[in-house]
């Protein structure tokens, strides 16, 4: 009998089991103490859910729009590197579940399948991510290759000038594809439907590099490779440049203090994503919801707020929804599902999520996710933190 699906951890059990340790790792990591990786999950716990009945439930929705596009419910899968190592042709697979699902895809500059390869199995336009490299020209290529491919928004992603440590992907060595040592080859040994859909598939590289860049000799390493080519001068004068070498919608990813969402704002983004990119980069930072309400206090009435990390239910993005985000995205979320089952598992992770989002809202006593807000939550006194600066800002 197929397992049955009720709930992201389900997915999460299986995708643990099928897929190699090296990915699994890679995916359910945070960096350094993973702090801020754990808290993004628990800090949503802490928020409750405020009851409401005698309310007519009848014909509800949770469509919405994301940028300019309709949705049907806002949750867009965020960029996630290797995706193609956690099952084979990954990206192409979790782009067409978000596709028949209707809601947008994002895929990362450091996919497996490229940019062209995920057009050519897709039908509508998806979101490219980009990383800022050393190599300009490399980089301008990479954006007429997202809008020769009709990628309809350009994620720029602001917080990984430099890589955050993970412990676990050096002790693993993690590579694309994986390196063959004594310890992989008796794991992926006992990943045989992993390894069967490998076998199947010549995309095993990173696609958008491999071929494209110049001079770029092993990009198989992610940590080696980045810390060669990322670009660590990367300063609002280059996004400006990068948006209007783009031209088209453009999204800020990586946006944690009202500081820098202000100077998001002055640059022209079309929306900004709360992010602290699911705790991989800053450990120590404050979870993204934590955040979220103080950085839309200071733009969201100029620039859609869209947020990330931790996301893993429905309610997770109700109490988003409520705290005036206008769109969220999932990273792990999806990865355990296409993990698990490929594509069906994605579907599963978003009909997951959009159930208890429906259910939730409903039982709220709101029948239209915009009319989700702060009234439908209960949160801690403190909620956002009795943080401060410890000195006043230089
Ligand atoms: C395995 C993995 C790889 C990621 N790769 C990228 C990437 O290539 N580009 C990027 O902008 N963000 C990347 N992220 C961050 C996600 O886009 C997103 O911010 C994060 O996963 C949200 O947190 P969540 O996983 O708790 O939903 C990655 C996240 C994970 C878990």
């Amino acid at each position: 009998m197929p397992p049955v699906i009720t709930t992201v951890d389900d997915l999460h059990a299986l995708y643990r089991r099928r897929v190699p340790r090296m990915f699994y790792d890679y995916c359910q990591s945070g960096s350094w103490t993973e702090q801020t990786f754990r808290e993004n999950e628990t800090d949503f716990d802490l928020i409750r859910l405020r009851q409401r009945v005698a309310v007519d439930m009848e014909g509800r929705s949770v469509a919405g729009t994301m940028i300019g596009r309709e949705v049907t419910m806002p949750v867009a899968l965020a960029p996630v590197g290797l995706t193609g190592m956690q099952y084979a042709d990954g990206e192409i697979l979790a782009a067409r579940a978000a596709e028949a699902f209707g809601v947008p895809f994002t895929l990362s500059t450091m996919s497996i399948c490229s940019i062209e390869d995920v057009a050519e199995h897709t039908t509508k336009p998806f979101w490219f991510q980009l990383y800022v490299m050393k190599d300009e020209d490399f980089v301008d290529r990479l954006i007429e290759r997202a809008r020769a491919a009709g990628c309809d928004a350009l994620v720029l992603t602001l917080d990984l000038q430099i890589l955050g440590q993970r412990h676990k992907d050096l002790k693993n060595g993690l590579s694309a594809p994986p390196k063959l040592t004594p310890a992989s080859i008796a794991n992926l040994a006992t990943k045989v439907r992993w390894g069967m859909g490998m076998a199947r598939t010549k995309r095993r590289f990173f696609g958008n590099i491999v071929g494209h860049a110049k001079g770029v000799g092993d990009a198989s390493s992610l940590s080696s490779w980045t810390a060669e080519q990322f670009d660590p001068r990367l300063d609002w004068d280059k996004i400006r440049r990068i948006k209007d070498k783009w031209g088209g919608k453009l999204i800020l990813k990586g946006i944690l203090d009202a500081e820098d969402a202000r100077m998001a704002l002055q640059v022209g983004a079309d929306a900004i994503v709360v992010s602290n990119h699911g705790g991989r980069q800053l450990d120590g930072a404050l979870s993204s919801i934590r955040m979220l309400p103080e950085i839309v206090d200071a733009v969201g009435d100029r620039v859609e707020v869209h947020m990330d990390g931790g996301i893993r239910s429905g309610q997770d993005v109700l109490k988003a929804l409520a705290l005036g985000a206008k769109g969220t995205y999932i990273g792990r979320a999806f990865v355990y599902g296409l993990g698990a089952m490929g594509q069906q598992g994605v579907t599963h992770a978003l009909e997951v999520i959009r159930k208890e989002l429906d259910t939730t809202m409903a039982l709220c006593g709101e029948k239209d996710i915009h009319d989700l807000g702060p009234h439908n939550l209960l949160v801690p006194r403190g909620f956002r933190g009795d943080w401060e600066p410890a000195a006043p800002p230089r």
